[in-house]
């Protein structure tokens, strides 16, 4: 037990997603109700250097659990990457009594909490929060069912239009260098390729395969395309050369960029940030740090951060069968 764990401080960094401002409000409430305070920082590291503080009561996260983004704020910090930067940051924790922190983001704000940690000695503790799911030791990172509840719902506005003019259509994912959004929202979507950095089948499968869609009857296809595949250049690229391949179909190229970030949270979203919130703070209460709250088969467990960074997050190739299996 940390009995001497009086003052928490949370914040949020790197890209935003759907969730992180229930996690916010779960870390801040479930402070309450272990009868300790609560600070937020606002943008993110940069908040720490600055000492953007504030301290948060129960009242204080009201109405936010449906909201997309981050009430915190977030920032990518330069000064935080150095040994000066995060002195002042330990510094203004100090100043402010604050005696452990919850770090919601991606990777790389973990490899910061981890290196503030080793630095300093101070209690930090990692909730997984980005759309892309790249994170070894949880099976859903925070804002992953919202991105490919979205992308799904923008395909089917994009089959609309692609077999109402017999066309093919590229649509470029997000994910960073991971396809987990790629293949979860094409299988969702009924796209009839989908490519991801995970599995480079190569340029003249996709023109074999997308020639077998055509001779079966198929007028219009959709091919998913996560932006870290190496299949081609670039997702336009790999349009135009596939428009010269196969003359029959007029191709058209749609990146949905940074509305995958958006939206009010979904349901399964707002309650996995509210399950890591309050796991975040009982491991602090029970002495746990430099971990990272995760989900596997629906069981809370923590991961040393380090772990967290380094591991990779792989593919599910059951899926990948299906996706050839249905795409027939
Ligand atoms: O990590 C989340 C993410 O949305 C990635 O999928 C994407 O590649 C990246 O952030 C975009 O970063 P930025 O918001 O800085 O353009």
């Amino acid at each position: 037990m940390n009995e001497t764990l009086k003052r928490i401080a949370v914040l949020t960094s790197g890209g935003d997603s759907p969730g992180m401002n229930a996690a916010v409000r779960a870390v801040v409430r479930s402070s309450m109700f272990y009868g300790l305070e609560c600070f937020v920082v606002y943008q993110g590291y940069q908040g720490l250097i600055d000492g953007n503080f504030e301290k948060f009561t129960a009242r204080s996260v009201n109405n936010i659990i449906n909201k997309g983004g981050t009430i915190l704020r977030s920032a990518r910090s330069l000064e935080f990457r150095t040994p000066e930067g995060r002195k002042k940051a330990f510094a203004n924790l100090q100043n402010n009594q604050i005696d452990a922190l919850v770090v919601i983001g991606g990777d790389g704000s973990f490899t910061g909490a981890m290196i503030f940690q080793e630095e300093f000695k101070f209690p930090v503790i990692g909730i997984p929060g980005t759309i892309d799911n790249d994170i070894f030791g949880t099976q859903y990172t925070l804002g992953y069912d919202t991105a490919i509840n979205t992308v799904v719902e923008v395909i089917d506005k994009i089959r609309d239009t692609a077999s109402s003019h017999n066309r093919l259509f590229f649509v470029e994912v997000m994910g960073r260098d991971a396809g987990h959004i790629a293949l979860n929202s094409g299988i969702g979507a009924g796209a009839e390729e989908i490519l991801i950095p995970e599995e480079n089948r190569g340029l003249e499968q996709l023109l074999e395969s997308l020639k077998n869609s055509e001779k079966s009857g198929k007028s219009s296809s959709i091919v998913v395309v996560a932006e870290g595949d190496k299949t081609g250049k670039n997702v336009f690229e790999l349009a135009s050369y596939v428009e010269q391949n196969l003359p029959y179909y007029e191709v058209r190229v749609s990146v949905l960029g940074h509305m995958q970030r958006g939206g009010a949270p979904s349901c399964f979203d707002r309650v996995l940030a509210s399950r890591m919130g309050v796991h975040a703070v009982e491991s602090l209460k029970s002495g746990k740090s430099n971990v990272m709250v995760g989900v596997m088969n629906d069981q809370m467990q923590l991961t040393p951060l380090e772990k967290a960074i380094k591991g990779k997050s792989e593919i599910n190739q059951n899926l990948l069968r299906v996706t050839d299996i249905l795409s027939i």
